[in-house]
Parts: C-alpha cells; structure tokens; sequence
C-alpha cells in the first residue's frame, strides 16, 4: 500500500536543518530528535525511554544521543539503548527539492524498557503489625572517632523506649549512609524529578533507600534528631530532606500522596541558640510532605548564645533526666497521635502505643 501524502511532513530546507547537530521537532503532534552529524541525518522518537525527558534538547556524545534530563542515552539513527534491548521510535525521512520530509508513522515502533520496577515504587499500603517508629540521626562526626551526640543520645532513648511499649523501631544514622546531593532535576523540568528518585534507581553506591523506605512505606512514627550547627539543622539533614523533594513534588506533580496518616517528631539541641528556629523549618518542612505531629511536637536543648564550654553542654545533657523523660514522653505522644490516625483511618488496629500526655518534663 503507497503511503498516503498526509503522512509525510516537510521538516525545512535542508541547509538549515543541517547547521543543528541535535533539535527536537514535532511531527503530527510528536516530538522528534533530529539529528546531523557526519554527513547523515537521524531522526528517533523525541521522548526519553527513562522518564520522557527531551531527548532532541540533549546533546549528541558521537552518535549517542544524552538525554538532557539524566543522561541516559540512545543510538541516533538506530534509537536503541546501549544494551540493545530497547529503543524509541526511529523515522523515515528523505530529501527532495532541498527540503527535508519525514514520515510522521515511525518506521520502526520503541521498544520498551523491560525491567522491575524499583521496590520502593510498589504501592504504599500500611502492613499489619505493632507501629512502627523509626529514628533518623542526622549528626555528622568521624565513625573512626565517634563522640557523644547529644540528640543521638535522646534519639536513642526515645527508640528504647518506644520499643518497650511494644513498637518496632529502627534507628537509621545518615553519618554511615553515603549517599548524594539531590542534582536539582526538578530545577530542569518538574517531570525530571521521579519517585523513586533518580539517583536511588541509577547509582547503586547511592544509600539513601533505607532512608526513603522507612519514611513512604515502613514507619508510622519518624522521629528526627539534629543538633544546631550556626543556628540551623545539620548539614547532613539538609543533604537529606533535598533528596526528599521527590516525594514532595509527586504531590504537586504526579497528584500522588505518599504520606498519610503519619506523624513526624524532632529532638533539637546544640551549643548554640536557635531553636525555634530550627524547629520552624523541621515543621514547616514535614508538613509540607503530609507528616502530621502530636501536641508538643519536638524537645529541644540549648544552653545559649554564650555557652563555649561545650563538655559541660555533654555533661548537663547526660545527666539531665528531664531531658531523657522528655525524649521518651515525645515517643509517647508520637506514638499515640500515630495510633489515632490508624485507628480513624480503619486501614489497622496498631496494637501498642500507650495514649499522649502533656509532658510533665521540661519542653524547651
Ligand atoms: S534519562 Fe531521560 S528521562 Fe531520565
């Protein structure tokens, strides 16, 4: 059967077309990547077999085209992946008159990446069992040198103490995890920013699973504990919560919540003074994921502006028992609060969890 005219498309004069090494068209609707190199025209389907990015607004490295979102890469004439195994859409075109016309049926159809999705992609549906608290210690120190961290001190109280009460628990330290800065894809196009993140489903050396695990699928309760570094969260937290922009922009981009009927708690102290401050962000951040709190929602520490004798700051939190009460009486209230909202939820019956209480400790 001849091809219809209607299905051929005049893309330009040929000249102009060749001054671009790689440009996305669209031909009926479609976006292509039209490539020149070495004498030779290519033209393969424009959307990128990873997540959709550009692929005719990536760059060419030889005949490889790199898709612009987060380099993945196809053959420009061929279209298939490095492995061979699958491809986009490659397009006939010819040159007649000095214009150039392509075919808008592709000549050979993509073949889809066939593999698991990742793990962490599965549905998010609560497990049956006791809740589930986990703790995040976002204190950066030197494994070959450790020392005593006062919020990882509280941390773990808390964590024992939940675990008495008949919760699971799991205490997850970002200082032994290696794991990357988010790279800002969101920054490029909303769509580049996927869940599970990018960096977690490419790079293997990347550890930040555990991380994304327990606060999308594992935990009812996440307790995090930073100290004050210049009157903000540590570093290692904020290294942390931008990789947590993905499941934040699913939300806003992929109208998916991953965070119900869970509820966020903090342990803030330092040397220094800010603690309010850094408790705003904590807040305001978790809120915007879907974390709910319990009344009274952190324990904080902080000696002042002017307290230099940081051994005696150790000493004083050590020993301080209405701190270490107010870490296992946020566990409570946490834990009660997470316990409400399965039970209205009607998604479980969480069997422990004793009910919240004003702290009678001291709430700084
Ligand atoms: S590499 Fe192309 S969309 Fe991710």
């Amino acid at each position: 059967m001849s091809t219809p005219p209607t299905d051929w498309h005049c893309l330009g004069p040929v000249d102009e077309l060749k001054r671009i090494e790689l440009q996305e068209v669209q031909v009926a609707g479609a976006p292509v990547a039209l490539s020149y190199r070495q004498g030779k025209f290519g033209a393969v389907g424009g959307k990128c077999l990873h997540a959709g990015g550009p692929l005719g607004r990536g760059r060419l490295d030889g005949d490889r085209i790199v898709c612009p979102w987060h380099g993945w890469g196809v053959n420009r004439c061929t279209g298939l992946t490095e492995s061979g195994k699958a491809g986009v859409p490659v397009y006939t075109f010819k040159e007649e008159d000095g214009k150039l016309w392509i075919r808008a049926t592709p000549e050979q159809p993509g073949r889809p990446v066939s593999h698991e999705p990742h793990p962490l992609a599965r549905d998010v549906r609560r497990e049956p069992g006791p809740i589930r608290v986990v703790g995040i210690s976002t204190t950066a120190m030197d494994p070959e040198s450790p020392r005593y961290s006062t919020s990882e001190a509280l941390l773990e109280e808390a964590l024992r103490h939940a675990a008495a009460q008949g919760c699971e628990t799991r205490l997850i330290k970002l200082n032994e995890l290696k794991f990357k800065h988010c790279e800002g894809y969101y920054s490029k196009s909303a769509g580049a920013c996927t869940w599970p993140c990018t960096l977690t489903q490419m790079d293997d050396e990347d550890n930040l699973e555990p991380v994304y695990e327990a606060f999308v699928h594992w935990a009812d309760v996440s307790l995090i504990a930073t100290p004050i570094r210049r009157g903000a969260a540590s570093s290692l937290y904020f290294k942390m919560t931008e990789r947590m922009n993905c499941i934040q922009n699913q939300v806003t981009i992929g109208d998916q919540v991953l965070i119900r009927n869970k509820v966020a708690a903090f342990i803030i102290t330092g040397g220094q003074d800010n603690v309010q401050g850094v408790a705003g962000h904590l807040l305001n951040f978790f809120s915007e994921l879907g974390f709910l709190f319990p009344q009274f929602p952190y324990v904080a520490h902080s000696r002042g502006w002017s307290a230099e004798d940081m051994e005696n700051n150790v000493k004083q939190v050590q020993e301080s028992g209405s701190l270490h009460e107010g870490a296992r009486e946020l566990a409570d209230r946490a834990v009660a609060k997470a316990r409400t909202l399965l039970e209205n939820s009607g998604e479980c019956k969480p069997r422990v969890g004793r009910g919240g209480r004003k702290a009678g400790g001291r709430w700084v």
